[in-house]
């Protein structure tokens, strides 16, 4: 069933206090309904009740804690974050990883994996003693992630189109990277416009500071909202 435009929108509450990031979700008022945790607030103060508390309050949570372990404490870990009410967890996608985390994830938490950071190109995984380029580990691994059930895929925009061939329409693709046009990339290399990630195949999009750091960030998020529509009309007319 297609998701509404609106909450394919997921914005990252890269922020260092509950404070700033309970501030950030007034501003945006109803305009979002989804948040991304990472790190930097999960570990902040109060962060993860802040997490809760933000999911109780009728908000979808993505929390980012790539987890990875061995098999007994992901599982455990899992449980604990499925009752802090979360939408959706990331984890690494090692096999025994994800194998360990779809076996104990509870109803309405689904489980996403990374599957190679973006930030590793082919040197660095080398480096890290692997024999494979990062195209074809992507692939290796999206491959084994829907074998295991996984519940989706954390991607650049970039690759959303070849893993969504591998994974089919089922697991949910999640693409950070995303930079409406005229806005600054930042840190980012590989980007895309919010039209161009779902084009390619993605069902969320994670936007951090093109939102958090606008003069407006509502008016900064309808317009991403609006542009994930009109893509999304524009693909329902010519299915
Ligand atoms: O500010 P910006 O839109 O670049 O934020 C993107 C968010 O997505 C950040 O929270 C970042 O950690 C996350 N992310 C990413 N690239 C990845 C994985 C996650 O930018 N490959």
């Amino acid at each position: 069933m297609a998701i509404e435009p609106r909450e394919r929108l997921i914005v990252a509450l890269d922020l260092s206090s509950i404070e700033a990031a309970q501030a950030l979700v007034t501003k945006l008022g109803d305009a979002v309904s989804f948040y991304k945790i990472g790190y930097q607030l999960a570990f902040a103060n109060r962060g993860l009740a802040y997490a809760q508390a933000l999911a109780a309050s009728g908000k979808r949570v993505f929390l980012d804690l790539k987890l990875h372990d061995i098999g007994n404490t992901v599982a455990q870990g899992v449980k604990s974050v499925a009752r802090l009410g979360a939408s959706f967890l990331t984890v690494h996608a090692y096999p025994q990883t994800m194998d360990a985390a779809v076996q104990a994830r509870e109803a309405g938490l689904r489980i996403l994996a990374v599957t190679v950071l973006t930030s590793y190109d082919d040197y660095d995984l080398k480096h890290a003693g692997y024999d494979a380029t990062v195209k074809a580990l992507v692939a290796g691994r999206a491959e084994q992630a829907r074998v295991l059930g996984v519940d989706g895929l954390v991607c650049s925009p970039e690759e959303a189109a070849t893993v969504r061939s591998i994974v089919g329409k089922d697991l949910v693709l999640v693409t950070p990277g995303i930079r409406p046009a005229g806005s600054q990339s930042g840190d980012q290399k590989r980007i895309m416009t919010p039209a161009a990630a779902i084009a390619a195949g993605a069902d969320y999009l994670v936007v951090g500071r093109p939102i958090v750091a606008a003069p407006d960030p509502k008016a900064a998020a309808a317009a991403i909202i609006a542009e994930i529509a009109q893509q999304a009309a524009m693909e329902k007319q010519h299915a």
